[in-house]
């Protein structure tokens, strides 16, 4: 029994240094994506909408629409799994808990701005958005995180 139980966890310790998710949300996924050297100023940025039920319309009206990110992130905000070609972990589960309070308001701002370095997740402030409709939009993306 006990030499049982030692297997279990030297096989779970195994997965997980391999990056594969053993418990629930996946590291790669809780990983950081704004740069270290950038991270603290944009942690602070607040949304300057409160999340009434007409300001998600707006994000949500933006996300099905004009931004297009339902083509990448799915109707549901579970994203289509591992896409070939696109390059950036997916699905990037906008219902996972875990990863919604990993992430501050502003850390998402930071990248609808500059995008997600080396993947492609692109900017889209201010080619798509203004900044106001980008926080619209992350009102709708955040949600997904209430349901
Ligand atoms: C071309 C496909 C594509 C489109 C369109 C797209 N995204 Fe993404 N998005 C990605 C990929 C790939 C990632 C994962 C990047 C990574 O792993 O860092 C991502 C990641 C994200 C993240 C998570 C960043 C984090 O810190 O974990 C947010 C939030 C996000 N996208 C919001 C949006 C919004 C809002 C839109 C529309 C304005 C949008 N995306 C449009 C592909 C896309």
């Amino acid at each position: 029994m006990r030499l049982y139980v030692l297997f279990t966890v030297c096989v779970m310790a195994a997965l997980s240094s391999w990056g594969i998710p053993v418990f629930g949300a996946d590291e790669a996924v809780l990983k950081p994506r704004v740069p270290i050297d950038k991270i603290d100023e944009a942690r602070i940025w607040t949304n300057p909408f409160e999340a009434t039920p007409e300001n998600i319309e707006k994000g949500k009206a933006i996300f099905h629409g004009k931004a297009f990110c339902v083509t990448c992130h799915g109707k549901d905000g579970k994203g289509f799994g591992d896409i070939p070609g696109l390059v950036g972990k997916l699905p990037r589960n906008f219902t996972d808990k875990v990863w919604q309070t990993a992430r501050t308001d502003g850390e998402l701002l930071w990248i609808l701005k500059n995008g997600s370095p080396g993947t492609d997740m692109a900017s889209f402030i201010p080619l798509v958005l203004t900044e106001e409709e980008a926080w619209q939009v992350l009102l709708y993306v955040r949600s997904f995180g209430r349901q």
